[in-house]
């Protein structure tokens, strides 16, 4: 495993995270054993670094991760692992529309309860980076939520503070590491986004921000095990991500993508992780991690040779901006 400074803030992570979202729900059955086998194999392949947040299993993911660190130090295992979460503003559009007030949404009390709940979650005195789990470029003129989490940083309770991108807007989180409000910033990058080529993720490197790379198997479709044909569990979020023909257009384009690979010795999954990792803004990219054999596959990518920039360069046609009524489908 391979490791890289994580912004400035002194503290080097691992080039693979550990990504804690479905070992907390939302993607069909999921065992808690599976899911601690899991995680105890990253770390012992050297990744120290694991993103989730209050809304993965409604803290069952910070419990899971919890345990695991317990038992581990328990067992003498000290070495230090650093655990990011995630605070979402409270009930209401999500993203935030442009209507909706900083001050109600991540207001004071709420904010205050909400971290003292990740604090017992994860059982630490200290948060070593709480991110917003999502924003809207509307509050970034008066940035009231970083006042108060800078304010809660000065208290001692967090270490680092972040914010995770909203997926419509990736570019509204430029003005707040311009203006020094964020020390890391969660980003989605991957072969067919990768409008943050453009400017944040340059940005980030200017200003000694953070960046976590979250989705960079698309949700799955970039590893290239999916089919139009694949059906998900029916409480696993994808059938609601690849509704419609949402599945065999992601499919079709991701066949292209292995087309392109033919010869360079990667797998779909090896090349998705190592398009990432070969921007040097990139801290860590933090795929989801089931179990035990997609442990060794995702911390594997680290060690293997950098991609060449011949197949970096030929990867940039699978850039997919899918927003846009303009482009067709
Ligand atoms: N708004 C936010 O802040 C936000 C949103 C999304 C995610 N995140 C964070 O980013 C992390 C990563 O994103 P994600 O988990 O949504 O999606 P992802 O990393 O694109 O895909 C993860 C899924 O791919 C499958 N997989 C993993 N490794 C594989 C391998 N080597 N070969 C084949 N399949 C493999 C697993 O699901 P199956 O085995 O079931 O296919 C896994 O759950 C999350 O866990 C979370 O920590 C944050």
């Amino acid at each position: 495993m391979n490791f890289r400074p994580f912004g400035k803030s002194g503290f080097n992570c691992s080039e693979i995270g550990f990504g804690a979202w479905a070992i907390g729900g939302s993607w069909g059955t999921q065992a808690d054993a599976d899911s601690i086998a899991a995680l105890n194999q990253a770390l012992d392949l050297g990744c120290n670094f694991i993103d989730t947040a209050a809304g993965y299993g409604n803290g069952r993911s910070e419990k899971i991760i919890a345990q695991v660190l317990r038992d581990r130090r328990a067992a003498g295992k000290t070495d230090k692992v650093f655990v990011a979460t995630k605070t979402p503003p409270n009930a209401g559009a999500w993203p935030p529309s442009p209507y909706c007030r900083a001050e109600v949404r991540y207001e004071e009390n709420y904010v205050r309860e909400n971290v003292g709940e990740r604090l017992r979650n994860l059982g630490v005195q200290q948060l070593d980076l709480l991110q917003l789990h999502t924003w809207t470029r509307t509050w970034n003129r008066n940035p009231t939520p970083f006042k108060l989490l800078r304010q809660l940083q000065r208290e001692g309770k967090l270490g680092l503070i972040g914010v995770s991108t909203p997926e419509h807007d990736q570019n509204s989180v430029i003005d707040l590491m311009r203006g020094g409000w964020v020390d890391a910033v969660q980003v989605i990058y991957n072969l067919f986004e990768q409008e943050p080529a453009a400017e944040l993720l340059d940005v980030a490197k200017e200003c000694g921000v953070g960046i976590i790379v979250r989705v960079a198997f698309d949700e799955g479709v970039l590893t290239g095990k999916f089919t139009k044909d694949t059906k998900f569990a029916t409480d696993d979020f994808r059938n609601n991500y690849f509704a419609g023909d949402r599945l065999e257009r992601a499919v079709n384009r991701a066949e292209k993508i292995r087309a392109d690979l033919a010869g360079s010795n990667l797998t779909m999954a090896q090349a998705a992780l190592k398009f990432v990792l070969s921007h040097p803004a990139v801290s860590t990219v933090i795929p989801g991690i089931r179990n035990v054999a997609q442990a060794v596959a995702n911390c594997g990518v680290s060690d293997l040779p950098a991609m060449s920039p011949a197949l970096l360069e030929k990867l940039h046609r699978h850039n997919w901006q899918r927003a846009f009524w303009y482009g067709g489908k």
